[in-house]
């Protein structure tokens, strides 16, 4: 079936930093890089390189040919993207020495889709399809509504935070993927344990401490991969999102979609940038095999 992504896609400017800057600092960059990135593209290339037959609804300015691009490369349906004449979402992303972040955000066009665009994009599509969502533009609630309509499986992943946003989407999802500093947020915001919203399925990644699927029946704890060395970890959330979302659509038990995806994101996480930065599937087969030895 077919894994359809209405989010973002950016333009990522990526600088390698001593350090993340500090208030009223100038700081220069040791490197720099352009790159495609947008949670909502990043998800959309990882679930294709996981073998997903992937379609990307999104907006992008003139200067984004690139993207577009690259994201045909990677086998994703570019269709449903649309190129106005306003300037592309983009990210100015640092990255110090350990592999974290810091992002400023840009949404550009990514907040100027319009519901026509994404309820024809959603046409023709139904049970057995997934959609996947993220808080970069403005119609994923809009996207979430259609889609249940027409009997998708709607995933969502709650980044960048935002508490008005989650709470229109719980009642219209089926999984709601968070990290750990999201699933604080709104634990905090719901004055409610994440464990207890039972008419859903949360998956919430912990880094080094793994990731846990939480459903009616039961809950998987998956323990993290160790990696030799953290590059740069902008994009792996999206990766995990990507390649559990292509799991699932392709029949796998929430066991297996679980470990390639929190291998995937262990992969992802050695190689600088976003989207550049997915795992093949083949990739994540060949790391999965060698840890079992
Ligand atoms: O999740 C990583 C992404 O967040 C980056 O690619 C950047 O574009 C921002 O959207
Ligand atoms: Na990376």
């Amino acid at each position: 079936m077919t894994v359809i992504c209405v989010g973002s896609v950016n333009i990522d400017h990526v600088y390698r930093v001593p350090h993340l800057v500090r208030p009223g600092e100038t700081l220069a960059a040791d490197a720099y890089a352009k790159g495609l990135g947008g949670k909502g593209a990043n998800q959309s290339i990882a679930a294709a390189k996981a073998g997903a037959t992937t379609r990307h609804l999104g907006r992008v300015g003139p200067e984004a040919r690139f993207a577009l691009d690259q994201l045909a490369a990677a086998g994703v349906d570019v269709s449903g993207i649309e190129t106005g004449e306003d300037p592309s979402g983009h990210a100015i992303i640092t990255v110090d020495p350990s592999g974290e972040n810091a992002i400023v955000l840009f949404s550009g066009a990514n907040h100027l889709l319009s519901d026509t665009r994404v309820e024809a994009g959603l046409a023709g599509f139904g049970l057995g399809d997934t959609l996947i969502l993220q808080n970069e533009v403005n119609l994923s609630g809009h996207a979430a509504r259609v889609a249940r309509q027409n009997g998708l499986r709607v995933v969502y992943s709650a980044a960048p935070f935002d508490v008005d946003a989650v709470e229109e989407m719980l009642p219209l999802i089926d999984l709601l993927l968070l990290n750990e500093g999201e699933a604080a947020a709104l634990e905090t915001a719901l004055n409610r344990e994440i464990s207890d919203l039972s008419d859903i399925e949360t998956v919430v990644t912990r880094g080094a401490d793994g990731a846990v699927w939480t459903f009616a029946h039961g809950r998987i704890v998956q323990p993290a991969f160790r990696v030799s060395e953290i590059v740069d970890t902008t994009g792996a959330g999206d990766c995990f999102a990507g390649y559990l979302v292509a799991g699932l659509d392709a029949g796998a038990s929430r066991e297996e979609a679980i470990e390639r995806a929190s291998a995937a994101a262990a992969l992802q996480v050695t190689r600088p940038g976003a989207a550049d930065a997915m795992p093949s599937i083949g990739e994540v087969l060949r790391f999965l095999k060698a840890r079992k030895l």
